[in-house]
């Protein structure tokens, strides 16, 4: 079966920009004519950190029409994904780690009305999603150890998006392959190439003085 490779995404991360007024970064994701906004739900117990519960999506979604992306890095997000489709995500991603039954909040994310996705942390084994690829909009492939903004891109997992890639075009599949964590310009290009094509972007977006500059690079418009 053909089926067509998604159309490459920037997805920028609120996480990077001020949090004193999230809705300034999503005006400038706007005002660059993005259509995504990736945010970054922690729990302080999958991960080492807090970030934002559903109420400040729910604010957010008051003031904007962008596609938001919501990243769970919660060790029981089965109990949230109601909360985050009625506070209005438009794709719910959860982790494969920890103890929770997947296959029924990968359901339950759909029937809530939103898209789902599922994520890997770079040491998890990609072959992991095989139980579940045939039932999600996207695969999130951690190029970070979950939970802090700027770190170090881990090179070792764009084996992962290869495999990936190659599976869901053995499948006729059509889910996204997304990529999470040091993406900038260095590295951007060298997760397209290895079949990534929705690119977050917390700090090589909302640190950049010259924006336009870092869209077209993620998104491989050479001027
Ligand atoms: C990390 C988060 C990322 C983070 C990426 O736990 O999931 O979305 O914002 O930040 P950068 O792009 O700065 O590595
Ligand atoms: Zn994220």
């Amino acid at each position: 079966m053909m089926t067509a490779v998604p159309e490459t995404l920037l997805a920028p991360s609120l996480l990077a920009s001020d949090h004193a007024n999230l809705a300034e970064g999503i005006r400038q994701i706007e005002e660059h004519g993005l259509e995504w906004a990736h945010i970054d739900i922690m729990d302080g117990h999958f991960v080492p950190n807090l970030t934002f519960g559903p109420g400040v999506v729910a604010a957010l979604r008051n003031r904007s029409g962008l596609f938001f992306d919501v990243h769970l890095m919660l060790d029981n997000p089965d109990r949230f994904v109601e909360a985050f489709a009625r506070a209005g995500a438009n794709l719910i991603s959860i982790h494969i780690e920890p103890d929770y039954d997947v296959s029924a909040t990968l359901r339950e994310i759909r029937r809530l009305g939103c898209r789902n996705g599922l994520v890997l942390n770079p040491d998890t084994p990609v072959d992991a999603v095989l139980p579940h690829l045939d039932n999600v909009d996207l695969v999130l492939a951690m190029t970070v150890q979950p939970g802090f903004g700027g770190q170090e891109f881990r090179g070792d997992v764009l084996p992962k998006l290869e495999w990936l890639a190659a599976e869901r075009k053995d499948r006729g599949l059509a889910f996204r392959i997304e990529v999470d964590g040091g993406v900038n310009l260095e590295t951007a290009p060298r997760c397209r190439e290895s079949g990534a094509d929705t690119l977050v972007a917390g700090t090589a977006f909302f640190k950049a003085a010259d924006k336009q500059t870092v869209i077209d690079a993620f998104l491989g418009r050479n001027a």
